[in-house]
């Protein structure tokens, strides 16, 4: 089995600040609405402990980010001066947007910070240098501070400038964020209470084919949900009706089955499901046994039965983790199976980790979030560390003196 993490890595606690330029790669990469306006500032909150950290230690504080993939070019909507007014509301302290993320103007203004300042770069991929990993780049990025340090958990695993690059320039830690994301899934991968149970859904199996390969080797217990049910339903012979089933994957998912039956992990699929006639409100619904959709129904949501088996499956281990959601939840007529699962997790007494992206955005839309041990800030990143595979931001950063 691999490790996520071999060696500890130096964090932010571990170095002095005081009065230092402390260049800090965050992942501001928020959702923002029609009217270009941030619609949840769930990764903005997330930053604030390292800055507060910071700040309050004296250091001129160098944020830092990419906002979308605006592909090398400037992106009036794409901004982070938003993203800095933001952040001055909540530090109640001014946060200085600047026009770029390199260049005299940009040197100059770090140049005038005095102790505990806080800046924030322009967004970093409207330099194409960014996501091609561009050594000149990073090095005038790291030109601008004594230190780095690392707190955007969602970008590392990206291997870009300011994530691989400028590590290599300067010292380089990790923020409080990305220290508690990476501890979180470190402790549950390699040392989990027991029964341990993974929860995994999503429309694909495809995305999740690594996450499953890893925790089939963890678990005591594996729920699958989400329209990727409907691959391993077809892999057993059942008609999934007009769901759609990964023909190419139909041995990946044999493959783990088997293999969870080698190694005695329960791999339950869901025993009914929602189905409809389209994925859309409003459309025609029925719950129907899992082994018997009919012709030109598409799989919606597991069913009222299989939510009643995954929640007292659940009730019975100690330590869960979830990742991909159980139908299409954005559909209130979808959303139960979802709900139930992340209830289910909420009453646990035991260590519930949320593996980010969509199933990040279920906890906190049925306002579970504060219910979860950890909800994670990751998309990719989350997908990473489950998949058992180390993540090129954290490689990139000091190892700690002591283990
Ligand atoms: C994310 O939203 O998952 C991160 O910010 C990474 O964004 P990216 O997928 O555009 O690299």
């Amino acid at each position: 089995m691999q490790n996520v993490i071999p060696r500890r890595k130096k964090t932010v606690r571990e170095i002095d600040v005081q009065g230092k330029r402390v260049l800090v790669r965050a992942d501001f990469n928020v959702p923002l609405d029609e009217e270009g306006a941030i619609a949840d500032d769930t990764r903005i909150r997330a930053s604030l402990p390292t800055i507060r950290y910071l700040c309050e230690r004296g250091a001129r504080v160098i944020l830092c980010s990419h906002l979308d993939r605006p592909k090398g070019e400037i992106v009036e909507r794409l901004r982070l001066a938003l993203v800095a007014n933001r952040l001055s509301e909540l530090l109640d302290q001014p946060v200085v947007a600047l026009r770029d993320c390199i260049g005299p103007e940009v040197e100059s203004a770090v140049a005038a910070m005095n102790d505990g300042d806080i800046i924030l770069l322009e967004n970093l991929r409207f330099h194409s240098e960014e996501r091609a990993d561009d050594s000149p780049f990073a090095e005038r990025l790291a030109g601008l501070a004594d230190v780095y340090v690392n707190d955007a958990f969602g970008a590392s695993h990206r291997a870009h400038a300011s994530v691989v690059g400028v590590p290599q320039h300067l010292p380089a830690v990790t923020g409080l964020l990305l220290e508690r994301e990476v501890s979180a899934f470190t402790r549950i991968l390699e040392k989990p209470e027991r029964p341990f149970a993974a929860v995994i859904g999503g429309a694909k199996v495809s995305d999740k084919l690594e996450v499953l390969d890893n925790v089939i080797s963890r678990v005591n217990l594996l729920l699958i949900g989400g329209g990727m049910a409907a691959t391993f339903l077809a892999s057993r012979g059942y008609q999934t009706g007009a769901s759609r089933v990964e023909t190419d994957r139909l041995d990946d998912v044999r493959r783990i089955e088997a293999n969870a039956g080698r190694r005695g992990v329960r791999l339950i699929l869901p025993r009914d499901v929602v189905v409809a006639e389209r994925l859309e409100a409003g459309a025609p619904t029925r719950v129907v046994s899992a082994t018997e959709i009919p012709d030109g129904w598409i799989i919606a949501d597991i069913g009222p039965g299989a939510a009643d088996e995954f929640s007292r499956e659940l009730g019975n281990v100690r330590t869960v983790v979830w990742n991909g959601p159980m139908g299409v939840f954005e559909i209130p007529e979808f959303a139960e199976g979802t709900r139930r699962v992340a209830a289910a997790l909420a009453n646990l007494r035991g260590t519930t980790v949320i593996g980010g992206g969509s199933t990040t955005d279920a906890v906190q839309r049925f306002g579970l979030a504060d219910e979860m041990t950890h909800v994670s800030t990751g998309g990719g990143a989350a997908l990473t560390m489950l998949a058992g595979k180390a993540l090129p931001g954290v490689e990139a950063l000091d190892d700690a003196e002591t283990p």
